[in-house]
């Protein structure tokens, strides 16, 4: 078992990883100082895998649960959800000190964290997160929130968990396309900010795709802490926490136009990293032998690296960008990569690079 610590002051807590934890959701709990009642979050395919084991943790330590299940897939994150599940922590009265388990992937984590943070004017809430992408990325971070129909996470608060709980033996029923999804944040992490774990994720990618248990620990646990250690320098999003942006650029912007279900996002951030690294071999000197070792990883995790866009798919790609929620002032910003290991952000980069980066990058 490894554990990392999240440092923010006050609402500092700690993450858990390694294999047969969630029979100690309820004991960690229980360390917490929480109320005896709570309510958990989960969606119909992760519920009938693991609430109840996660309900008789939370009884033998003295705690009350009552189960909130939610649709499957990004449709959950919504206002109407959100509302149906404050209508049921009422009907199950929970109150000030009652708090919310978020039992899921992202989608969980994000609905069930903004929930929390608004339910009551805010309750406490543990996050149990059941995807790779969920443990790696979503569930660090304290970003909580909802969709609009004008678009993704157009609603939402900063509200840390108390405390973190990855099980990674819930990975094992995780289908294996949400897997290599969360390897492409794994990728990124190493590109951004540690060679070292670049070269691990070259030499043992394998045993990750068989979900090796002790690389799993490994490498989530490294994931958390560089997610953890640029979020505690940059709480709320001003600086330097743009370089988990990494790829997201181009990546958000293939989503937006690939139409519903296409692309998983981290499929297009995949393909949005090997573009940012054409375009880092470019403007930054990114060598030729990097940028290839970079695009040769996301392909060993079974992710796309191409893609093929004609004219008028090209035009509503660049428009999408300039369009993004990140984008200040209307100049589209890049995060790009020195070397593996180390980026830069807020680069502006012209539109005949990012054109022939996407001529370069077709199957
Ligand atoms: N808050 C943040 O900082 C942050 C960061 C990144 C992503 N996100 C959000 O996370 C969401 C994506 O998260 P995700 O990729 O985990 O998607 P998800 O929550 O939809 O989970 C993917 C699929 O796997 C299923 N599943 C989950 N755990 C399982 C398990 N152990 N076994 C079998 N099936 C399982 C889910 O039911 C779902 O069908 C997006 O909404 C995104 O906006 C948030
Ligand atoms: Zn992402």
């Amino acid at each position: 078992m490894r554990i990392v610590n999240v440092p923010l002051g006050t609402r500092s807590y700690e993450i858990k990883i390694g294999p047969e934890l969630l029979s100690t959701l309820g004991a960690e709990c229980g360390r917490l100082n929480l109320g005896s009642r709570c309510a958990i979050i989960s969606d119909r395919n992760v519920a009938p895998r693991f609430a109840k084991a996660a309900q008789l943790s939370l009884k033998k330590a003295g705690f009350d649960s009552v189960l909130i299940t939610v649709p499957v897939g990004e449709t959950a994150k919504s206002l109407k959800v959100v509302e149906q599940c404050y209508d049921a922590l009422a009907k199950h009265r929970l109150e000030r000190k009652s708090f919310i388990v978020a039992l899921g992937g992202g989608v969980v984590g994000d609905l069930a964290g903004f929930v929390a943070a608004t339910y009551l004017r805010g309750v406490a809430f543990v996050q149990v997160p059941t995807t790779l992408l969920a443990q790696v990325d979503s569930s660090v971070g304290g970003k909580v929130g909802v969709n609009l129909k004008a678009g993704k996470n157009l609603v939402g608060s900063f509200h840390q968990p108390r405390f973190v709980l990855c099980d990674i033996d819930t990975l094992r029923t995780l289908p294996v396309r949400e897997l290599r999804a969360g390897l492409a944040e794994v990728i990124k992490y190493g590109i951004i900010y540690d060679a070292a774990l670049f070269d691990r994720l070259e030499r043992d990618m394998a045993k990750l795709l068989k979900r090796e248990p002790k690389v799993l620990t490994e490498v989530i646990a490294r994931c958390c802490e560089i997610k953890a250690e640029v979020v505690g320098q940059d709480e709320t999003e001003s600086g330097v926490r743009a370089i988990l942006n990494f790829g997201h650029t181009i990546g958000h912007a293939i989503e937006n136009i690939s139409g519903y279900g296409k692309y998983l996002h981290s499929e297009a951030i995949s393909i949005g990293q090997v573009a940012a690294a054409g375009i880092s071999a470019a403007m930054l000197r990114l060598s030729k032998d990097e940028a290839n070792r970079l695009s040769d990883i996301f392909a060993r995790a079974g992710l796309p690296t191409t893609i093929s866009l004609n004219r008028h798919q090209r035009k509503k790609l660049l428009a999408a960008m300039r369009l993004d929620k990140k984008v200040s002032a209307g100049e589209v910003k890049f995060v790009l990569a020195k070397r593996i290991g180390e980026v830069v952000w807020g680069q502006k980069v012209p539109e005949a690079l990012i054109q022939e980066t996407l001529d370069s990058i077709e199957p």
